[in-house]
């Protein structure tokens, strides 16, 4: 494992110098009781690390670009809570929002003046947009979403793309990405086929197909839902016309179009894919960033669509925390911060920065791959040829490498996402020695991999 590090302050940090979490818990007997009381030991399968070697750290605390975990060790952070810490972790604005918010109260169940700020702050990025709904997560946003587009349509059938994850709600998990690639189960137990025999699933990238799809069914579609930047199945960078041509054909045939912006709203632009394609969607689903950490997901859409959402419409959704005041304020001053004048390009410089870092390691330790990015959003993809763009076209064998290079690259102290499958984060947190430190761990994670001395 990485040296533990000095650099933790007893008087901000909850990790002892030298060892163990405060409380004096063991890695080992945390681990022993998270598997006694939690399935997999985890609230959320990936964090399992069960496709790749080695067990899971417990992370006791975050500061900028770096985490530390239960024994008081050191990381650079690659994973950014899968998405949302755009600005790293407990950066002081955010914090100062959640502070100022907690003395009046956590939950009110009525609509507070922080919802109307980030509701104002949201629609300024999506233009195309009058009016969002907030959830409290990004599958409750697409969930949402499929039910308003159905109800506003009258029509059943959706469609959505393989290696597309858009939340575990029933009608959306079919051939997923996420946890779903992760663990070779595209789609789940539980979620009888009757339920899902009007989910249409296309593959990504490919114009002909769902052509094919809309001339057979055009006039049963409500939706089309698709992650504008698949981005859980790895990167799989879609070119603009397969966009402006699913754009096409739902206008053609009187279908909408949801952009699942979960993880590409606010990060590859302030506007998402749906700035950054010039494409307008009917409606949009955000969520991870719009929150700043806290759990948040919103959808949003023009007025004549959103306004048949109850009460003023006849299609119903509902949240007890939804719109929670101190979820609105981290969100509400996580936009604020992402206004500042040139975040975007230092995102896009430490990104590529990371980028060139991976690319030159897997040259020089001979091992064959590329690295897909978009911004600040980067995929390691272990197989020759070129970076895919569909699901079918990545291949089982980088996940197998994966999972043995994974633990070595964490024990020289980067912390990657423990799946070949998820992308990696970078925040306005991160600097330059701090990318450059990530790359270090990565060369030398490579090395042990090639040398046959393996993660631990
Ligand atoms: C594109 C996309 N949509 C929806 C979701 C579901 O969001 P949540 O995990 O907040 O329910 C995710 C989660 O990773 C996602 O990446």
């Amino acid at each position: 494992m990485a040296p533990v590090t000095d650099t933790m302050d007893e008087t901000t940090g909850g990790v002892a110098r030298g060892g163990k979490a405060a409380g004096g818990a063991s890695h080992a007997d945390l681990l022993r009781r998270a598997l006694a009381t939690m399935p997999g030991g985890v609230s959320s399968p990936v964090r399992a690390f069960g496709a790749v070697e080695g067990d899971p750290p417990f992370v006791a605390r975050g500061q900028g670009a770096r985490v530390w975990d239960s024994d008081g060790r050191e990381y650079v952070d690659l994973v950014g809570s899968w998405g949302p810490l755009i600005l790293g972790h407990a950066h002081p604005a955010v914090l100062d929002a959640v502070r100022g918010a907690l003395g009046d109260g956590l939950t009110f169940g009525a609509t507070c003046a922080a919802e109307v700020e980030l509701a104002e702050r949201i629609l300024a990025r999506f233009p195309f947009a009058d009016k969002v709904r907030f959830t409290s997560s990004g599958t409750e946003a697409t969930m949402g979403a499929v039910r308003l587009a159905r109800g506003a349509t009258g029509r059943s059938r959706i469609v959505k793309f393989e290696g597309c994850y858009h939340g575990h709600h029933d009608a959306l998990l079919v051939k997923g990405g996420s946890g779903l690639a992760t663990f070779g189960t595209p789609s789940s137990a539980g979620v009888p086929a009757e339920f899902t025999a009007l989910t249409e699933v296309l593959p990504l990238d490919d114009e002909e197909a769902a052509t094919r799809l809309f001339e057979e069914k055009g006039d049963e579609i409500a939706l089309v839902a698709i992650e504008p930047m698949p981005a859980n199945a790895g990167l799989l960078v879609q070119r603009q016309a397969f966009l402006q041509h699913l754009r096409d054909l739902c206008t053609e045939h009187g279908a909408l179009l949801l952009f699942d912006e979960v993880i590409s709203g606010f990060r590859v632009a302030p506007g998402g894919m749906t700035e950054r394609t010039g494409i307008t969607p009917d409606l949009v689903a955000v969520g991870k960033i719009v929150g700043g950490g806290m759990p948040v997901g919103a959808f949003l859409g023009p007025a004549d669509l959103m306004d048949r959402l109850a009460p003023l419409g006849p299609v119903y959704h509902a949240g007890t925390l939804s719109g929670n005041p101190i979820a609105m304020a981290a969100g509400r001053a996580t936009l604020d911060v992402l206004e500042q004048p040139g975040t975007y390009e230092r995102l896009e410089l430490l990104g590529a920065r990371l980028q060139s870092g991976w690319e030159r390691a897997l040259a020089d330790a001979g091992v064959a791959g590329s690295v897909a990015r978009v911004g600040s959003v980067l995929w390691m993809c272990l197989q020759d040829g070129p970076t895919p763009r569909a699901f079918h076209l990545v291949r089982e064998e980088g996940a197998a490498l994966y999972g043995k290079l994974h633990g070595a690259v964490l024990e020289a102290g980067a912390w990657m996402a423990p799946s070949a499958y998820e992308v990696a984060f970078v925040s306005t947190a991160h600097d330059e020695a701090l990318v450059d430190r990530a790359v270090d761990a990565f060369a030398a994670g490579l090395a042990a991999v090639t040398s046959g001395a393996g993660a631990p």
